[in-house]
């Protein structure tokens, strides 16, 4: 039997079997390809800063299992971690052990260090953190020493050690040194931060991801959950029904996801509660470019 990446990689070559198999299964989820590849991800993915932060052995463990039991129950794949999110690493490596490693794991983390060797050392650690064998994905983390990193990517990737390569922020201040890296560099993967409140990514890091062909990763869409005190208490209008939002969370997902350049978004929880509801989005209708506008003067009236 094929492996999982056997499987992707020879669906990638085949212009006309890009789909994977829980793709032709799951035809409601939806799904955006990789740019590079043509490789399709569900567009719903999760992020561990803060919310994954506990000690491999707590207490936590049982419900952050359930919190990632759910999301592949919704047809989530892409999980983002990174060395500098406390223990985030070694708890999501024993929550997907105790899950038996899900076929559809789409693993993500980052390096986040100075200097060649220590990013090898520290790679090499993620992985026995994260109990990921071969990333699908390494990115550098807020730009850190990218000149250095970056030809270690490669190689990685060359030696099939990784799948892809990426580069991320969340701080406008990294903004034009990024778009720089985007116009001249081979990247498959960058991540920004993009929500309804802080639009900024639409100006030029989302066109040069479309122009360049490069995939995007969407951090904070809840700008940390601060849009949560705007729409408390407030009646779901009646475009976010129409759209099959059951809730302001799979509101401000879905107006996200309308975007085209945006391949996947990562939002992050600790609650299986809050996990149910982010994984809603994953699934149904995508709102096109007048609902998009009419969701925004939704939200900038409240
Ligand atoms: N430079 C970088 O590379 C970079 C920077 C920033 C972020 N990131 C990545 O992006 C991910 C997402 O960003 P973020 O964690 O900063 O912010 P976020 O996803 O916008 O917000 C996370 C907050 O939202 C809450 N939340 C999640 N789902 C909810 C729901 N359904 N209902 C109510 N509250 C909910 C969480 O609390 P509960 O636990 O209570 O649900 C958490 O406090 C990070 O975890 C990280 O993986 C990367």
């Amino acid at each position: 039997m094929m492996t999982r990446r056997e499987l992707l990689g020879a669906a990638a070559s085949l212009p006309f079997l890009t789909a994977p198999s829980w793709a032709e299964t799951k035809p409601a989820v939806i799904t955006r390809s990789i740019p590079s590849s043509g490789e399709l991800l569900p567009v719903i993915g999760m992020g561990s800063s803060r919310t994954f932060d506990v000690a491999p052995n707590s207490q936590m463990i049982a419900q952050l299992t359930e919190v990632v039991r759910l999301f592949f129950a919704g047809h989530g794949a892409m999980i983002d971690s990174s060395p500098m999110y406390g223990q985030a690493e070694s708890a999501l490596g024993a929550v997907l052990e105790k899950l038996g490693m899900p076929q559809a794991l789409f693993a993500a983390t980052k390096v986040w260090t100075y200097g060649t060797e220590a990013g090898i050392e520290q790679m090499q650690e993620s992985s026995r953190r994260m109990r990921v064998p071969a990333f699908d994905l390494m990115q550098i983390h807020n730009l850190r020493d990218w000149k250095l990193h970056l030809p270690t990517l490669r190689r990685w990737k060359e030696e099939g050690k990784i799948r892809y390569l990426g580069i991320t922020t969340s701080h406008q201040r990294y903004h034009p040194e990024l778009e720089e890296i985007m116009r001249t560099e081979a990247l498959d993967f960058v991540q920004f931060s993009y929500n309804i409140e802080n639009r900024l990514a639409e100006e030029r890091l989302l066109p040069i991801a479309a122009d360049r062909g490069i995939a995007t990763i969407i951090n904070r869409p809840y700008q940390r959950g601060a849009l949560f005190a705007k729409s408390r208490g407030r009646a779901l209008p009646t475009l976010a029904q129409e759209l099959g939002c059951e809730s302001w969370v799979q509101f401000y997902l879905k107006w996200i996801i309308g975007h085209p350049a945006v391949t996947v978004l990562i939002p992050a929880t600790s609650k299986p509660k809050h996990m149910r509801d982010n994984m809603g989005a994953n699934v149904g209708q995508v709102p096109d470019f007048t609902q998009r506008a009419e969701m925004l003067k939704i939200f900038e009236g409240l």
